[in-house]
């Protein structure tokens, strides 16, 4: 590892939910760490020996750690960390516009950043997820043109995805295999062997910057296409009377099958984004990754209709959806199913109204949703329990006087503890059997042509 990096200096690029805690561990593992972030407020915390990092459980006492033992400062001028480190690794969020297009303008601005300060025998090595051949072209390009360095014979370039997720990042820095790939043979070398030094688990060295990229949106895309088959198993399950979640977990007990839950749909940072980044450039291929993402989405409206089949024409009810968080416990909206699920019960004629423990009322309305107010508990027709937060557990049904179904998005809940109150408890893939009378025609005519 010395004849790579005999200074062990290594810039963290983006002090966020991951790169500050992979910071900490570099350091922990005998680095020197400059962290870097366009965030001057951050930077300001990390030199004072502070964390912004709340979600990791004992962060802020390592970051005072390390801190107090000079093992960590931060700066925003990229260029300057840049020169002095021997390896960059970039953490800088990649997302996707509204249209689904990718949005690289941050890891862009920061790749030339990288490229201006880029020193001779320097590893730059990303792990923002990124479509396939990212590295290895666009930021390769970037990198050459601002050093006037060769990635061939000067620098090293290399990918390896971030497998961890925020609130567990030790644990899971120390348990899932790290995968890594270079762009060439000397750089797969040079990625190897910083990889080797600051991490205990096992490395998985691919062939290629390219294969390192895409093993992490298969892993990630094969979960919302495995979402999307459990979704359309519990239309089934519902237009036979049959119920999807236990007949899923029985099925489950052949060690081939790992059939995932449906649910009223499929929010967040990776499962429903990734896709789309597999998709990148890729038009015509495909096409069960774009056909998951149609059925994920249309859960919103197969939510619609079960509720409808219940208390009948959606026009003029009132509509409650709990939990605007992409999932239960985070204060996160990133693609959230809230917004399909308001978008879709609207379009049915419905009045919809949102309430999340996590989120004020002025934050709700910035986010487009109308803030529930208990004074018209009495006019609330019906409720799709979106995110499963605990506070649910605690919260309030018996207001709901004239509600007449709870859709548990998440099938989390008590079912007797509405049977208390005489609202209808339904479930995605629950089998409710008034289903079966009341299938649309066109869902009718999709299975009949699955049935012998
Ligand atoms: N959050 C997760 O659970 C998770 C899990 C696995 C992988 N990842 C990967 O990690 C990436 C980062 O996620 P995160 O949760 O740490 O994001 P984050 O939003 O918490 O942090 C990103 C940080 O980057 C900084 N930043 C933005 N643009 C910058 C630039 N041009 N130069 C320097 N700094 C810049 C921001 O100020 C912020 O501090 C994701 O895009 C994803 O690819 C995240």
């Amino acid at each position: 590892m010395d004849t790579f990096f005999p200074e062990k200096t290594v810039a963290v690029v983006g002090l966020g939910k991951i790169g500050l805690p992979l910071a900490a561990h570099y350091a922990e593992h005998g680095w020197t760490v400059i962290g870097c972030d366009i965030n001057s407020a951050v930077v300001d915390i990390i030199n004072r020996g502070g964390c912004h990092v709340d979600e990791e459980s004992d962060l802020a006492e390592r970051i005072a750690k390390i801190h107090a033992q000079g093992k960590i400062s931060a700066t925003t001028d990229l260029v300057s960390a840049a020169q002095k480190a021997n390896v960059v690794v970039v953490i800088v969020p990649v997302i996707v516009h509204e249209d689904h297009s990718i949005a690289f303008e941050s890891i862009d601005s920061a790749t030339h950043l990288i490229g201006k300060g880029l020193q001779k025998n320097t590893l730059v090595v990303y792990e923002t997820t990124l479509p396939v051949g990212t590295t290895s072209k666009r930021f390769r390009a970037i990198l050459e043109e601002e050093s006037h360095l060769s990635a061939e014979t000067d620098f090293y370039l290399g990918y390896s995805p971030e497998r961890v997720s925020s609130g567990h990042i030790e644990r899971d820095l120390n348990k899932y295999p790290k995968v890594v790939g270079g762009i060439n043979q000397r750089s797969k070398a040079a990625v190897e062997a910083f990889y080797g030094s600051v991490i205990d688990a096992d490395l998985i060295v691919m062939e290629s910057a390219d294969e390192a990229e895409f093993v992490k949106l298969i892993e990630t895309t094969y979960r919302d296409v495995n979402i999307a088959l459990a979704n359309e198993y519990a239309q089934f399950a519902d237009a036979h009377g049959l119920r999807a979640v236990p007949s899923i977990a029985a099925a489950n007990t052949q060690p081939y099958s790992h059939i995932h839950i449906p649910g009223v749909g499929v929010g967040g940072h990776c499962i429903p984004v990734y896709p789309y980044f597999l998709m990148y450039g890729d038009s015509e291929g495909l096409s069960l990754p774009r056909r998951s993402r149609v059925v994920n989405d249309d859960m919103s409206i197969y939510s619609a209709q079960r509720v409808s089949r219940v208390i009948g024409d959606l026009h003029g009810k009132k509509t409650l959806i709990l939990g605007v968080a992409y999932r239960g416990d985070v204060k996160e909206t990133a693609f959230t199913s809230a917004k399909l699920l308001r978008e879709a019960f609207m379009q049915a004629g419905s009045e919809v109204f949102a309430q999340d423990p996590l989120f004020t009322d002025e934050e709700l309305l910035a986010r487009g949703y109308t803030p529930f107010d208990s004074n018209q508990a009495s006019s609330i027709d019906a409720i799709v329990i979106q995110a499963a937060h605990s506070e649910y557990n605690n919260f309030d049904f018996s207001q709901f006087v004239n509600c007449k179904v709870v859709l548990d998005g998440r099938a989390s809940d008590r079912p007797e503890r509405f049977a208390e109150l005489g609202i209808k408890y339904i479930t995605i893939g629950d089998g409710y059997t008034e289903c079966v009378s009341s299938l649309s025609s066109a869902l009718a005519r999709n299975l009949s042509s699955l049935l012998p």
